[in-house]
């Protein structure tokens, strides 16, 4: 790593003992290093497959800070190209979304066709650069594409592991987001636009934040008071959690993690949406079906995780995935997608899709108390002194297990028990040693030895 020493790192990050320095979070050099690092190298989330339903469909994205074009070809076949002219640069596509049957570079006209291949140059035969070989000229394509259960996730680099393997023990939490309520495989579906908004903040403040911080409750007092949730007590229906064993789960060897819930093996159903009966029948409905589905696994409901390094699921209701892309060391902008299963009623969706704009994006009350946390955080470690000072995460050390059973059920991960403390850093402290092995290896084989 040219400019940043490995050694630097380690002084900077002591995942183990629970301290980070703040200029993990300031420092441009190592800003810039986390671009070659880890969104160069890493598996990223780029969109979902129902925003590009027909051939011709695309919609820009972003992998780290690169403009990215995920589209579906005309023979259906869905890609993603760096949205960068191969001629002198410029952005090829300057629209959020369409359907088209080329990319025209507005610049000097050349086209490209769906599959990305250079399709038009404009005086070609005319000049003397009729010897152009444009086989070798379409748009740069990302190394490796994976379609997970509708999400399309993308890497740079050629040498990267499997998305399967990238995902790891994971894969369990994660479909927890991208399986339907009922336990099927896959049936959800991305609703509504895209909530797309800027904070002035680094990055990694949202992703460590929802890897599994349960520990700022005293952040979202008002919106408990107010009685955000459907049933306007609190901001969210309690039905799942009730009773539950509270769980931090992480794996530190990918850097992903999620807050879930383990309900009682014998627990009845509990109702939720109760002002709202064909919401709460359906739900209801739903929960019979998954205890039929998923056997012992009924059991766990997912919440707020990180899946290294900046794609955050939300896996219980609101459902959604929110992508942190970085701007500069000091600026974030933050996307939102919102699930739905793809099947429910439609009053089910609409009224989930009021609740969701209500809780999060850039309009939804709880989304903006954590905002608030971010912003002044991150200003508030800028300064020269303050930089001296690293921020601590000791909490819960030493409390996770890595084998972890209830009432026969096994769950894969490293696991605190946060019944009853509800805090622990142990999510954070497995991101951030992630964090410094990116930071630090030369290579996958290094990352995810064989
Ligand atoms: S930059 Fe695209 S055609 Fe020249
Ligand atoms: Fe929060």
């Amino acid at each position: 790593m040219a400019g940043f020493e490995s050694s630097s790192v380690e002084r900077l990050v002591d995942a183990k003992g629970g301290t980070i320095s703040r200029e993990i979070f300031v420092n441009e050099t190592i800003y810039r290093q986390e671009q070659e690092q880890i969104f160069s190298r890493a598996w990223l989330f780029v969109g979902h497959e129902s925003q590009i339903a027909r051939p011709g469909d695309f919609a820009v994205s972003s992998m780290g800070e690169e403009s990215v074009i995920l589209c579906r070809d005309r023979g259906g076949h869905i890609h993603v190209f760096l949205n960068s002219c191969r001629h002198r640069g410029m952005k090829v596509c300057r629209y959020d979304e369409g359907n088209t049957v080329e990319f025209l570079c507005p610049y000097h006209g050349w086209s490209y066709s769906t599959d990305g291949q250079l399709v038009g140059v404009p005086y070609l035969e005319n000049s003397d650069g009729g010897e152009l070989d444009t086989s070798r000229w379409g748009l740069i394509e990302v190394a490796q594409l994976e379609n997970y259960k509708g999400m399309i996730f993308a890497t740079w680099d050629r040498s990267a592991p499997s998305f399967l393997e990238y995902l790891g023990g994971y894969k369990l939490y994660f479909d927890l987001l991208v399986d339907a309520w009922d336990g099927r495989e896959g049936g959800t579906e991305v609703i509504g636009g895209i909530h797309k908004w800027l904070i002035p903040c680094n990055w990694k403040f949202p992703a460590e934040n929802f890897s599994g911080d349960r520990y700022h409750g005293v952040s979202h007092r008002s919106v408990d008071m107010v009685g955000l949730g459907p049933s306007g007590q609190g901001r969210r229906d309690m039905g799942e959690r009730n009773q539950s064993r509270w769980l931090d789960v992480s794996f530190p060897d990918r850097g992903h993690s999620m807050i879930a819930f383990l309900r009682p093996h014998d627990a009845p159903i509990s109702p939720s949406y109760e002002n709202a009966p064909e919401v709460a029948e359906y739900f209801r409905r739903c929960e019979e079906e998954r205890r039929r589905r998923l056997g012992a696994h009924w059991r766990l409901f997912g919440g707020p995780g990180t899946m290294f390094p900046n794609a955050s699921p939300l896996a219980r209701q609101p459902r959604t995935i929110a992508l942190w892309n970085p701007r500069g060391p000091h600026q974030t902008e933050c996307w939102r997608w919102y699930l739905v299963d793809a099947d429910a009623p439609a009053p089910v969706k609409n009224f989930l899709r009021q609740y969701y704009t209500r809780y999060s994006g850039p309009s939804g009350l709880t989304e903006q108390d954590d905002m608030e946390n971010w912003n002044y955080a991150h200003a508030a470690s800028r300064g020269t002194i303050a930089r001296q000072y690293p921020y601590n995460y000791e909490m819960g050390l030493g409390r996770a297990t890595q084998s972890f059973e209830d009432h026969g059920l096994a769950l894969p991960g490293v696991i605190c028990d946060v019944t009853n403390a509800n805090a622990s850093e142990s999510n954070q402290r497995g991101f951030y040693g992630r964090w410094s092995q990116f930071m630090e290896a030369q290579s996958w084989t290094e990352l995810m030895p064989p």
